[in-house]
C-alpha cells in the first residue's frame, strides 16, 4: 500500500537529494507551502512587478527547518545514530525535535537561554527533546555542539551537517515550477545564513538542468544589531527582536558570501523598528503573520523603496514585469510576545448591544 504520509520534500524532490533505497525517509509531510502573491508588494514595487511571499511558517513545525530536517533525519538513521543534537535560536530546535521523536531518535538541544521566543521552547519540551538553556549565546551553543558531536556519540543535525542544505534547497525547486521560471529577485533573513545558501544551491541545480532560464539576484537581510556579513566582522554580543536570527558568527558565512557575489545581489540591515513594522504590516494588509526574523524580508523590500536602499541593492535597476520571492521563514504564532510592543488592547464592553455597538462605534 502506498504510504500515504510519504509526500514531503524527499517525495517529491528524491532525484535531487543524496538519498537511495537505504534510506528510511522521515518526513512530516514537510513543503509544497504557498506561494502567495501580494498584490501591495506589487504596487510598491511598480512596473508590472509582482511579488510573491513563500510562506514556510506553514511547514509542519511551523518553520522552514522541516525540509532540511526530514533529510538530516532520514540520514541519521541511515547512519545508524542513536542520538542527535544542535545549537539552535528555537526553530531548528524545535524541528530536530519533531523528527526525532518520528524516528525514535533521543535529541538534545542547546539554546542560549532567555533567548528562545515561547513557542519554540514550548515545541522541543513537547516533542520530547532534552533541553539545555546555555549561558551564552546561538554562536556558544553551536561551539558546543560542534565539540560534542566530535566523536561520533551524536549527529549534529545544525546546518553545518550538508543534509540539511540539500534538503532547503527544495524551497527554490518549488518557486521554479510554481512561477514556470526563477524570479528575477529572492529576498530572505539571514542569521546562520545556511537558507540564503541552500536556495542558491537549489536556484543553480534548477538552472544547471535547464528548468529556469535565470538565477535571482539573491539578496539577504540581517537585524541591524546582529548583521555579521553586513559588517564584515564577527559581532561578539548580538542583540534583535529578532530571536531567530540573533547570531553573531554565522556558520555558512562564506555560503551567503558567494550566493550574493555570484547573483549580483546584496547583504543589507533593517533594524529592529522596521522589523516590527513590516511584521505588524504584512498581517494587517495581506493577512499573512510571520515571525520577526521573516519580516526582516518585507522590511528589507521596504527599506529598498526608501531614500536608505544600500548601494548594491538589486532595486537600483530591474526589469519590467520582474518576479520577486519574499521567503517568510517561521510562522508568527511562535513568538506571542515580539509583537505586543504594538500595544494591542481589546475594546472591552458589558454583554449587551447597546455596550457593543458603542465600543465598535456603530448604532443598533
Ligand atoms: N528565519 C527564521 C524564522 C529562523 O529560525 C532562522 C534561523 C532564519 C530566518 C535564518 O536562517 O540561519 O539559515 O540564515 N534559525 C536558526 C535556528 C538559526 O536555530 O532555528 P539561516
Amino acid at each position: 500500500m502506498k504510504n500515504l504520509h510519504d509526500r514531503g520534500v524527499i517525495s517529491r524532490y528524491r532525484q535531487y537529494l543524496p538519498v537511495t533505497d537505504a534510506t528510511t525517509v522521515v518526513s512530516l509531510n514537510e513543503g509544497s507551502t504557498p506561494l502567495i502573491y501580494s498584490p501591495k508588494l506589487s504596487k510598491l514595487v511598480g512596473r508590472g512587478a509582482e511579488v510573491y511571499v513563500k510562506y514556510e511558517g506553514l511547514n509542519p513545525t511551523g518553520s522552514f527547518k522541516d525540509r532540511g530536517m526530514t533529510m538530516a533525519i532520514s540520514k541519521a538513521v541511515e547512519r545508524g545514530a542513536k542520538a542527535v543534537i544542535c545549537a539552535s535560536t528555537g526553530n531548528t530546535s524545535a524541528a530536530a525535535a519533531a523528527y526525532a521523536a518520528r524516528a525514535n531518535l533521543a535529541c538534545a538541544v542547546l539554546l542560549p537561554a532567555g533567548k528562545i521566543a515561547a513557542g519554540k521552547l514550548l515545541q522541543a519540551f513537547i516533542y520530547g527533546a532534552k533541553v539545555v538553556a546555555i549561558r551564552g549565546n546561538f554562536d556558544d551553543a553551536l561551539r558546543l555542539v560542534r565539540e560534542l558531536g566530535a566523536d561520533g556519540r551524536f549527529e549534529i543535525v545544525n546546518s553545518i551537517n550538508p543534509f540539511r542544505i540539500e534538503g532547503q534547497k527544495t524551497a527554490s525547486f518549488e518557486i521554479i515550477e510554481e512561477l514556470g521560471d526563477a524570479p528575477d529577485i529572492h529576498i530572505l533573513p539571514v542569521g546562520n545564513a545556511g537558507n540564503i545558501t541552500a536556495y542558491w544551491q537549489g536556484y543553480r541545480e534548477y538552472h544547471g538542468l535547464g528548468k529556469a532560464t535565470k538565477r535571482p539576484r539573491m539578496t539577504g537581510f540581517q537585524a541591524a544589531g546582529s548583521a555579521p556579513i553586513f559588517l564584515g566582522h564577527v559581532v561578539d554580543k548580538p542583540e534583535t527582536v529578532a530571536t531567530a536570527i540573533r547570531i553573531g558568527n554565522p556558520a555558512s558565512w562564506q555560503g551567503a558570501s558567494d550566493a550574493v557575489k555570484d547573483s549580483g545581489g546584496c547583504i543589507d540591515i533593517v533594524s529592529d523598528a522596521q522589523i516590527l513594522e513590516a511584521q505588524r504590516w504584512l498581517a494587517a494588509e495581506e493577512g499573512i503573520f510571520v515571525e520577526p526574523a521573516s519580516a526582516a524580508s518585507v522590511a528589507g523590500l521596504l527599506k529598498c523603496f526608501s531614500n536608505d536602499r544600500c548601494a548594491a541593492c538589486p532595486f537600483h535597476q530591474y526589469p519590467e514585469g520582474a518576479k520577486i520571492v519574499l521567503t517568510v521563514t517561521g510562522h508568527g504564532l511562535k513568538d506571542p510576545e515580539a509583537p505586543m510592543v504594538h500595544g494591542f488592547k481589546a475594546l472591552e464592553a458589558d454583554a449587551t448591544m447597546d455596550a457593543v455597538a458603542k465600543v465598535l462605534g456603530v448604532s443598533c
